[in-house]
This record gives structure tokens, sequence and C-alpha cells, in this order.
């Protein structure tokens, strides 16, 4: 038997004044993002932001429903905007924050693992990484150069 040990590498960035410019201002739209989300259940209220090579920005966020399983998570929303409208165009960054109506979220949010999967898809599918930028409401911000750094053992296409 061997060990095997995964490492992933993340950067932080102390607050949002921090970001590159270009970055602060998609954080900026997924904050808008956010304030917009449908969540009366969780009242966890998140916002992502996407900017495409072409430098246009898709933004998306969590939709929930009273049959909880039906919602769907910011990322996703947006993710999967960008891929129906933009289906040739590569995803460069996405931004994501998260605030909760129940308690303070001041460390960053991580996607969680369903939207990790899907935006994994899109990074397999365009061959090139996706940054991803992620922070509660406020505080620090946490940057993964690639979905890879975020998903370890990811299951591909191929795999199949
Ligand atoms: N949520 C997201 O939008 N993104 C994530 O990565 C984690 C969770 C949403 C789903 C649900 O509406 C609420 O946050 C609580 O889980």
């Amino acid at each position: 038997m061997k060990e095997l040990k995964i490492e992933s590498t993340l950067f932080i960035f102390d607050t949002i004044e921090e970001l590159p410019k270009d970055v602060m201002s998609l954080m900026k739209k997924a904050f808008e993002a956010r304030d917009k989300a449908y969540a009366p259940y969780s009242n966890f209220h998140v916002g992502a932001a996407i900017l495409l090579e072409n430098g246009e920005i898709i933004t998306g966020n969590n939709q929930e429903n009273a049959s909880y399983p039906s919602g769907l998570c910011a990322e996703r929303t947006a993710i999967y905007y960008a891929g129906s409208q933009y289906p040739e165009v590569k995803i460069v960054k996405m931004a994501i924050s998260a605030t909760s109506k129940n308690k303070p979220t001041s460390t960053p949010i991580p996607p969680c693992g369903a939207c990790r999967q899907a935006i994994a898809e899109y990074e397999i599918k365009q061959k090139t990484p996706i940054e991803i930028y992620f922070m509660g409401e406020s505080g620090h911000v946490a940057k993964s150069n690639s979905l890879t750094n975020l998903l370890p053992l990811v299951f591909d296409k191929y795999l199949l």
C-alpha cells in the first residue's frame, strides 16, 4: 500500500480592495447578483459573476423552490446560462460571494461539490483553467487558479 497525498493551492487576499481592478469589479457584480437571489427557505444568498473571453459578464444567483431539490445554486445558474448563450466562448474567471441572514459570513464561502463538478465540465471542455475567487459578505477573498484545486480526483469525460 502507498500513501497518496493531494495538494491544493489557494491564494488569500485580505480584502476585496487587494484584488486586481478587473476582479474587484467582477466581485461587485457578484454582490449585485447575490442581493437579487431568491432564497426564502435558506436565507443564504449567493451571487456569481463570470467573465468570458469576449469581455461579456454573466451573473447568476441561487433560486430556491418550495420543493427544495428543485432549486439551483448561483454558480450553476450563471455557468449554465453562459454555456447556453456562448457555447464557443471561453470562461476566464468566476467571482462568488455569499451572505446569510442567520449569521455573518466573513470567511470565504467555497462553491458546493455539485457546482465544482459543473464548473469542472466547462474547464475540461475549453481546455483552459478558470480562475475562481470566492468570499463571504466581507473579509478575505480566496483565489484558486483552476477548478482542479477545488476538486481533486474530478470525474470527467475521459473516464467514460
Ligand atoms: N448555494 C449556492 O448558491 N451555491 C453554493 O455553492 C452553495 C449553496 C445555495 C443553494 C441554496 O439556495 C442555499 O445556498 C443554501 O444551501
